[in-house]
């Protein structure tokens, strides 16, 4: 439930991306060095400094874990200069993945971005740490033209209906795990293509409503919190997603209960996950389907971002051109 109902600020929008930009710069430094957890750890130290320069008082809701396990950006951590300022700015839930595809990063491998949403006070779910079943298809179909519960068949032929198109010309993207080998061989039994990713499922789900990522259908499982965040993002540019949360033991049922989960086999759609007024933005680390990775010089870098909200549908590329000797630490990292 919103428990806030204050319209975010229109502007802080363009913060945002300075946030996700400072993560991605970070990171940026350990693409293919072979360490992810520096690599993580660096976006988390500078998006954790670049939110101490925007006038929100945040509250992370889904972050890097719980206080005792993360140094920062823990769930239920403040940010946001507006708790330490008169000024203020307004209450706002966040939800964070400053670097989204560590292992890929450590690899130079494709697809990591650093990523957040924000949204009203009681806005997203709050997931817990496992995993989430997902299916998810762009903007302008039919309401509930694939299910989570259909088999891969039956989502394709539904969906090659709606398109007006043969299974054929459908491409379907799956994160390349063994788990997934029965959903891989059914698609391609049913006639669909398949794009597998390494990693990085929030851009594989948001690439169903990019055109140009040229991806028709998101099919598999991956993490609860990246579900929440691509869910946030489809809220801003549009298209449908059922997640389900997958347990693996009664004690993960009972840690959801904790944090408001009542029924576990609940099918969450996109508002389920984020309502309210949202935000969403992220920059490409490494080249990707959804944005350009950072290209570094030795005095300057240029970013490039995707920045997002729900209440205009107003999406936004910015491609920035940071010079090191006049930026701020706190951005360059
Ligand atoms: P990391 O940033 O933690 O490396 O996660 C990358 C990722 O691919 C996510 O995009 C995805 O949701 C999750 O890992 C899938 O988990 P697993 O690697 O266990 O299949």
């Amino acid at each position: 439930m919103i428990r806030d109902s204050t319209p975010v600020d229109r502007n802080l929008a363009l913060e945002l991306v300075r946030v996700t930009e400072a993560a991605a710069l970070a990171a940026s430094r350990w693409i293919g060095r072979g360490d992810k957890n520096a690599a993580d750890g660096a976006a988390v130290d500078a998006m954790r400094r670049a939110f101490d320069t925007v006038a929100i008082r945040g509250t992370v809701v889904i972050g890097e874990g719980e206080m005792d396990e993360a140094p920062m950006l823990f769930i239920g951590e403040e940010v946001g200069h507006g708790w330490s300022s008169e000024a203020g700015g307004p209450a706002v839930d966040i939800a964070v993945d400053p670097l989204e595809g560590t292992s890929i990063t450590a690899k130079g491998a494709p697809n990591a971005i650093a990523t957040l949403a924000v949204a009203q006070p009681g806005g997203f779910l709050h997931a817990p740490d496992i995993y989430m079943d997902k299916i998810a298809v762009g903007p302008g179909l039919p309401e509930g033209v694939v299910h989570i519960d259909a088999s891969p068949a039956e989502n394709l032929r539904e969906l090659a209906k709606a398109k007006g198109c043969d299974i054929a010309d459908l491409m379907v993207c799956i994160l390349d795990r063994d788990r997934h080998k029965a959903i891989i061989k059914a698609c391609r039994d049913a006639g669909a293509r398949i794009m597998l990713i390494g990693d990085g499922d929030v851009a594989g789900v948001v690439a169903v409503s990019q055109p140009e990522a040229g991806v028709d259908l998101y099919l598999g499982s991956g993490g609860a919190p990246e579900g929440v965040l691509a869910a946030a993002a489809l809220r801003c540019i549009g298209g449908q997603m059922q997640g389900r949360l997958l347990f693996e033991d009664d004690g993960q049922i009972e840690r959801a209960k904790g944090m408001g989960i009542t029924d576990p086999n609940l099918i969450y759609s996109v508002e389920d996950m984020a309502r309210g007024e949202v935000m969403f933005s992220a920059t490409g680390v490494t080249n990707g389907a959804m944005l350009r990775g950072v290209r570094r010089g030795p005095q300057s870098a240029v970013t490039h971002s995707i920045v997002m909200r729900s209440s205009t549908g107003t999406v936004r590329y910015v491609e920035a051109h940071h010079n090191f000797a006049l930026k701020p630490r706190a951005f360059i990292a």
